[in-house]
């Protein structure tokens, strides 16, 4: 259990610390100054259960502080130290009287209350902690959602579980609680990746990511960040939807939508080099370069003046589908039959990763008004000289969509590889460019270099 104390005054974490050690060994205490090192612990190194604010902190007001802390400590108990003083003219009564768990401590400090008042957190937190009590349930009774799905929401009506062992689960979200975003980061940081829910509320838990979505969508006019970030979520959505569920109406507007709302990203930002600077690109995983992709594409298709409705649509829908069909998330990572490290995959996701282009075509096929993405999907590992899978086309087998396709691909994939290296675009344009420059790929390729240089 993890308790956090912000005081500016070192010699007051030595003397809350000793009588911790003392009386609550199993607690750890962390110390901090400040609201801003607060706020990364809160956001990193939680869940905590307790929080401990000094009254006569003198960088920033406590009772500020505490109302910015509050959205990433949820309903936690609070205990505010500090002479009457203190406590009178600092701390709003508003706050402590929030909840019946926040307690009051006056210097000078008498241990037995401390160790009385804590204890009540302490009790509190078991009583809390019993609700995500162990359950036995087997693999069949639940469907893993990917981790990050659950940052669309803070409430959901249905339980959500971490997979201990294969029959053991914890339940972590209790139907109708608020859960925050900072737990979800802590599993995140703990390389968990998927979240576990019952198989009858799976399908029910998609379908509330697209309204959240799509009410998203309908909310957010003006920032750029804001419609990309809602874009990439999407895509995530997109992806699990088609593979487990397959293709719906519901489904199909939020492609519409997702595709659509690029429009006016476009028109702000004219080229996708500018539109790269205000991406979000730490690590680009899997829904973040089917987005790149779609911004890059859509650039080609402007440069090359082919912005049709269906060409933007064809394209636009083949990004988010491509990669929708690995078996295994690492997958994505694996950009050719002759990748060394395919071999770490087992020869079933080896298979699958072979057969990917095919069965993501098979379902973009499914989707009305978007001609001829399939055929793009398919094709999305060709190479030019007929050297890539499924079917070693060459590139004058290639449509002039598929080249943009192909290249705009190429290039995310190799960004996502490179991009901390200084001069990355130049120098992938480069490589891009002894591999790409003949048949039908030469037109696309002037685009590519006109869309990021
Ligand atoms: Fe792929």
């Amino acid at each position: 259990m993890k308790a956090l104390y912000i005081c500016d005054e070192k010699e007051e974490w030595e003397h809350i610390r000793s009588i911790f050690n003392r009386f609550f060994p199993r607690i750890e205490l962390i110390c901090v100054l400040n609201g801003s090192d607060a706020i990364d612990y809160l956001s990193y190194e939680g869940p905590f259960f307790m929080i401990l604010m000094e009254a006569s902190l003198r960088s920033e007001h406590p009772s500020e502080l505490t109302k910015k802390l509050l959205p990433l400590t949820g309903e936690k108990p609070y205990i505010f130290l500090g002479a009457k003083v203190h406590i009178n003219d600092r701390i709003d009564e508003q706050l402590y009287i929030r909840s019946e768990m926040n307690e009051i401590i006056l210097r000078p400090i008498d241990t037995n209350t401390l160790i009385q008042k804590v204890q009540k957190c302490v009790d509190w937190a078991k009583d809390e902690e019993f609700e995500k009590s162990i359950e036995e349930l087997s693999k069949e009774e639940l469907l893993p959602m990917k981790l990050r799905g659950f940052y669309l929401f803070n409430k959901l009506p249905y339980d959500v579980f971490i997979e201990l062992t294969s029959t053991k689960y914890v339940k972590i979200i209790s139907a109708n609680k608020k859960y925050l975003h900072s737990e979800i980061n802590a599993y995140a940081k703990k390389r968990i990746k998927h979240l576990y829910l019952r198989k009858n509320e799976y399908l029910q838990f998609l379908e509330d990511s697209i309204e959240a979505l799509m009410i998203q969508y309908d909310s957010i006019k003006q920032s750029s960040n804001k419609v990309i970030a809602n874009q990439i979520k999407s895509a995530l959505v997109i992806q699990q939807y088609i593979r487990s569920v397959g293709v719906t109406e519901n489904i199909t507007k939020l492609v519409d939508r997702t595709i659509l709302s690029s429009r006016n990203i476009m028109l702000e930002h004219k080229r996708f080099k500018s539109i790269l600077k205000v991406f979000p690109s730490e690590k680009l995983d899997i829904a973040e370069q089917a987005i790149l992709t779609m911004y890059l594409a859509e650039s080609m298709l402007t440069v090359l003046s082919w912005a049709s409705e269906t060409s933007r649509k064809k394209l636009g829908l083949a990004s988010l589908v491509y990669d929708s069909m690995l078996e295994d998330d690492e997958l994505y990572k694996i950009h050719s039959l002759e990748d060394p490290n395919i071999e770490m995959f087992t020869e079933e996701q080896q298979q699958s990763y072979r057969e990917h282009p095919t069965k993501a075509a098979e379902i973009a096929a499914n989707f009305t008004g978007y001609p001829e993405a399939d055929f793009i999907i398919a094709q999305h590992h060709e190479k030019p000289k007929g050297e890539g899978f499924p079917n070693g086309l060459t590139t004058n087998k290639l449509s002039a969509h598929s080249c943009i396709f192909i290249l705009a691909n190429n290039f995310v994939i190799r960004y996502a590889d490179k991009q901390s290296t200084k001069g990355a675009t130049l120098e992938i344009f480069r490589d891009m460019k002894a591999i790409y420059n003949q048949g039908n790929f030469k037109d696309p390729l002037i685009a590519l270099q006109k869309s990021i240089i």
